[in-house]
């Protein structure tokens, strides 16, 4: 789809995560060399930083297709045989949010990607007989917002593990001037740069920041993109100078209204705001410990003296 083909399909078109570029494109190199499949990859970091998208560029790197599936989407060893089972030798499969695996489903897994091979129980009661399946080959890439979730036998089992980091500005403003390109928009660069520095660091938030502009300029102007009307669009969407959108007030004006700045606890705080204490911890709080407004306490969350100055609040004596 024209979706699909805006992301890109190599890594030499992929922009940022230099140190996860240059490891997989070594991995990659060496094992098609030998004419081996790939280790298998685990992906984590902060949701939007494109691990699917480099799920997606490893398997046409070494040239075989990808099957994706995710963690909660397998509920029965069952679910798991016949994907596994399904695969072509050399093949990808892509399990994203692989946290949510259930623990029965690990276990299937282990032998799957130690030895390509699957224990099956046949039967029950005293005739029950366990079968062993041979499975073609296969790299299994992982996905998780959550490495710290994961069983220590599972990710063990990965032969690579790749953290995706936050992007730089700059390269969020490569991402956002290639995305403008392939959607045939023209772009000022301040404009680029206005919505790679309210992005979040993460691609996904500058393409839609991106798309929402474009909106504005087709409707209310000539249909390019420039710096007022960028800055126009993304008040209007309730996207501040750093990115924070009304959820991230929400949670940060509600820790220095309700609980005078923290110590709070999580659940406390979705208790508060509204919003499920996972897709905080995942999702919100990543982007804010990482510039310096949230910290993780003992006690529990605090913000920091940025946030008061952020909002034009007086920062409270200690
Ligand atoms: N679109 C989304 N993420 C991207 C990236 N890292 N490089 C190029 N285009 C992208």
């Amino acid at each position: 789809s024209f979706e699909q083909s805006l992301r890109p399909q190599t890594l030499t078109q992929y922009i940022g995560q230099d140190k996860v570029k240059e490891n997989l494109e070594v991995f990659i190199k060496a094992a098609k060399f030998r004419q081996e499949t790939l280790d298998h990859v685990l992906l984590y970091g902060p949701p939007g930083l494109g691990k699917t998208t480099l799920a997606a560029i490893i398997a046409n790197e070494m040239g075989v297709n990808m099957r994706t599936t995710s963690g909660p989407a397998i509920e029965r060893p069952g679910d798991l045989a016949a994907i596994l089972t399904a695969l072509e030798p050399g093949d990808v499969l892509f399990i994203d949010e692989i946290h949510r695996l259930p623990r029965a489903i690990e276990e299937v897994l282990y032998p799957a990607m130690e030895d390509f091979c699957l224990d099956i129980v046949i039967g029950k009661g005293p005739s029950a007989r366990s079968v062993r399946l041979d499975l073609p080959p296969f790299t299994l890439v992982g996905a998780t917002t959550r490495a710290g979730s994961l069983s220590a036998p599972l990710r063990d089992r990965f032969g690579v593990l790749s953290r995706l980091e936050y992007y730089k500005e700059e390269d969020l403003r490569e991402i956002v001037l290639r995305t403008a390109e392939l959607l045939d928009t023209e772009i000022d660069m301040s404009a680029a740069v206005e919505i790679a520095r309210r992005s979040r660091g993460t691609p996904r938030i500058a393409n839609r920041l991106l798309r929402r502009v474009r909106d504005f300029a087709q409707v209310r102007s000539d249909g390019s993109v420039d710096i007022e009307l960028a800055n126009e669009a993304l008040e209007l969407m309730q996207v501040d100078r750093l990115g924070l959108d009304h959820i991230d007030h929400k949670l940060l004006k509600g820790i220095i209204e309700k609980f005078r700045g923290g110590p709070v606890g999580l659940e406390t705080i979705a208790a508060t705001i509204g919003e499920e204490s996972h897709t905080i911890e995942d999702v919100y709080e990543p982007y804010l410990l990482q510039i310096g407004f949230l910290q993780r306490t003992p006690r529990g969350r605090v913000v920091t003296h940025a946030v008061y100055r952020h909002f034009q609040m007086e920062v409270p004596s200690e």
